[in-house]
């Protein structure tokens, strides 16, 4: 595995192996990575000769430098879990070669409207900052394929419009979300908590599978489930942001007449935040 933090020689290395016929694999992360990043390179693997994953913590997709300050850095760690797995190049620019002009005078991508509600509503600019870098992450390693966690539904979903609305030549995969015991997705923000509030968290995924058991057994009034829920998992201590039933192929609310839904929550609980969802697929 080669460690690569110039632009140029990644380039290099990209090249020499599109001339030799090989298919390109791509996991763009921000690092301080967890077993579920490390489930992403084995599934780019299962589609890639080749897979690179870049570790930057991209500054435009912050909403509060306090954030951004506190997002834990762990390059070395990261890259000695990568060596045991499939992943060929870690690519970590700097932000000098991400942003050579600096952020303010970086052009823009705009997905429309699926970065404007649920996180885009409660983290303005986030998903305008994540398109960008995914963009740019994108045109520096030219992959055929890129993986991304449905942990970040959302994200997930505005990829994939990003590059059908510009016509990039890029699958783009979904990969299922991994949970500690408890049911609590795995996050790089897992360890601002504390061991009670780990196990506190848990509860977000419970009360998702409550709701997804509620819709099976033929409930149909998505906003009282939803606000029953809220009421009773503030109680626990959490602050709700949004927990929302909604079209799972375009995540706008959900009519009771649709059949595949996916059902997300966004809550803070003490020092984090902490996102999450299911599928829910009715008959
Ligand atoms: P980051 O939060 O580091 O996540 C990198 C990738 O790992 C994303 O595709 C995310 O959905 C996936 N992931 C995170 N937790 C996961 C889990 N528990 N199970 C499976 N996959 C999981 O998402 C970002 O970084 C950034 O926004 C990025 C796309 C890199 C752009 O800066």
């Amino acid at each position: 595995m080669q460690l690569v933090s110039s632009l140029e020689q990644l380039r290099q290395q990209v090249k020499q192996w599109r001339q030799h016929g090989l298919m390109i694999g791509f996991v763009p992360t921000m690092g301080n990575l967890h077993a579920g990043h490390l489930s992403l390179v084995e599934k780019a693997k299962q589609y890639a000769d080749k897979v690179i994953v870049s570790i930057f913590v991209n500054p435009l997709q912050f909403n509060e430098q306090s954030d951004l300050d506190a997002y834990p850095r762990t390059q070395e760690k990261d890259a000695a879990q990568l060596v045991e797995t499939a992943c060929d190049i870690v690519f970590m620019p700097d932000a000098k070669t991400v942003y050579p002009e600096g952020m303010a005078k970086q052009s823009k991508i705009i997905v429309s409207e699926i970065g404007d509600r649920l996180c885009g509503a409660h983290r303005p600019g986030h998903f305008d900052g994540v398109a960008t870098v995914v963009t740019k992450l994108f045109n520096m390693v030219m992959p055929d394929i890129a993986v991304f966690g449905e942990k970040d539904y959302q994200q997930l979903l505005l990829i994939k419009k990003l590059v059908d609305d510009l016509n990039m030549p890029i699958k783009i995969i979904g990969s299922q979300t991994h949970r500690e015991q408890n049911g609590l997705a795995m996050s790089s923000r897992n360890q601002y908590l504390s061991e009670a509030e780990k196990t506190t968290a848990g509860e977000i995924y419970h009360t998702l599978v409550d709701i997804k058991h509620s819709l099976e057994n033929g409930r149909n009034d998505f906003t009282t489930l939803c606000e029953q829920a809220k009421q009773n998992i503030e109680q626990k201590g959490f602050d709700i942001d949004y927990i929302e039933i909604c079209r799972e192929i375009d995540l706008m609310p959900a009519q009771s007449s649709d059949k595949v839904l996916r059902i997300l929550m966004a809550a803070q609980l003490g020092p984090a935040r902490l996102i999450d969802n299911v599928t829910c697929h009715l008959a």
